[in-house]
Parts: C-alpha cells; structure tokens; sequence
C-alpha cells in the first residue's frame, strides 16, 4: 500500500524570516498525519534554518536541485552529501523549470538521480509535457523519453525509492489544472512503464506526485484517483492554510 506524500516546492521564494516562519507554522499544524508524508522545499540559503526549526516535527525538508558530483572545483554547486547534511531527507530533480529555463536535459538529471541515490538522499523526479506536446496528442511519447532517459540505470531497490513528480508545464503556475482524469491517464501510464521496465509488484510501491496548480479546492477530487499519490505543490504551499488545505484533501 503506497502513502500519500505531498511536498511543498518553495522555488524562489520566501526571505530567512518568512522560510522559517512558514516551517514552524506547518510544523505546529501538522501532527498526527498517520497516512501523509509531508516535506517542504525551501531554497537552498535557507535548508538549514529550516531543518532546526521544525527538528523533531512529523515534516521533512527537501532541497530543490543539487550536483552529481561528491565534491571538488564546482563553483556554486552543492552536492547530496551537503544537502543530508544540514538535514534533507529529499531532492527534487528534473523540475521543468530546470529543465526548460536552465537547460537541464535528462542525462544531467540522471545523473543527479544515481547520486542522490548513492547518497542516501529521497529523489523526487519530474517529468511532464508542453502544452503543444498535449495538444500534438506526445503526451505519452514524451512522458516515456523523459522516464527513459532521466531514471536510466536504477536497481530495483532504487527504482521503488524514487518518487515520480508528473507535472504538465501547462499547468505550472498558471491557474489551469489538469482534470483528474488526464492527471490520472498519465499516472496509470507511468506505471506501466515502470512495470514494463521492472515489474508490476514494483511498479505497485512506486509514489506517483501530481503537480501544477494543485489547490485546496482540487486536491481531494485528485488525490482520490488511485494511482495519484500525491502532490508537488507551488504557489499554495507558501501559506500555511493553503498547504495544510490540500493535505486535508489527501485520502486516508
Ligand atoms: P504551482 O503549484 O504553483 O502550479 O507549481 C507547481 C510546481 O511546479 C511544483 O513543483
């Protein structure tokens, strides 16, 4: 049986006051969720001062990006063992902002992947479409490439530790959300994939995030399809009540 994880994606935003202002106030509000997995994302400045405030808290802290590389001459870049060790437990990977605006392709996100893995640290990788690749009916074509070429070469073990984030560009920050059933199409494909690739036990315990506008009022109707298992969430998830609204949302 897959648990819920809803992670916040904090992007740019958020001050060292506001960050850790944010994090108390969810850490104090979320207690007793026996079947949700929460995490924040703030920005990287911030990890640790968010990391000792919400200390013994049913939340986890994530980081937003890293490096492959352990260490060495990599001017700006910060590396799995940096992130675990001012206390994250995830790393989101591949997010389309990253990968349209900054050029990531699928190997550098595979390679960030093995990393994070060979580390110890969660991954959350996304993959999704362009509005044009929906609407040119490659939403699956694409969806599989980026599955091909950004979880390349994962074991078993690290194939079910790794949680899938499906966030449509479209749907990014503008206010139009996938339907539950075009979110939910793509999840079940995903997990064909997997199950093709592994096989259907695994593909049974992989956690599939959906992401891109999730708000309180949509979460639940699509937390409820069975292969969405959650959600990355943006802009909601820097107000306490907007964030805890979509995890009141996530199904028991
Ligand atoms: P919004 O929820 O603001 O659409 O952002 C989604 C996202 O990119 C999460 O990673």
């Amino acid at each position: 049986m897959r648990r819920m994880f809803i992670a916040g994606n904090w992007k740019m935003h958020t001050d060292r006051v506001s960050a850790v202002a944010l994090a108390e106030s969810l850490a104090d509000q979320s207690t007793s969720l026996g079947h949700v997995d929460l995490a924040i994302c703030p920005p990287f400045v911030y990890l640790d001062a968010v990391a000792r405030a919400i200390a013994g808290s049913e939340l986890a802290v994530g980081a937003q990006n890293m490096y492959h590389e352990d260490s060495g001459a990599y001017t700006g870049e910060v590396s799995a063992a940096m992130l675990l060790d001012v206390g994250c437990k995830y790393v989101i990977l591949g997010h389309s902002e990253r990968r349209h605006l900054l050029g990531e392709t699928d190997e550098m996100v595979n390679r960030k992947l093995l990393a994070a893995h060979r580390a110890g640290l969660a991954p959350i990788v996304c993959v999704g479409e362009l509005l044009e690749q929906r609407e040119a009916g490659q939403t699956l074509e694409v969806i599989r490439t980026q599955f091909e070429g950004s979880l390349a070469g994962l074991s078993d073990e690290q194939m079910a530790r790794t949680v899938i984030a499906y966030e449509p560009v479209w749907a990014i920050g503008t206010g139009k959300v996938a339907t539950p059933d075009q979110a939910q199409e793509v999840h079940a494909d995903l997990r064909k994939i997997i199950a093709g690739r592994y096989n259907e036990q695994l593909a049974e315990k992989v956690v599939i995030q959906y992401g891109g506008s999730v708000k309180p009022d949509n979460a639940a109707e699509l937390l409820g399809r069975p292969d969405i298992d959650g959600a990355l969430v943006g802009g909601a998830a820097l107000k306490a009540e907007s964030f805890l609204g979509i995890v009141a949302g996530a199904k028991a």
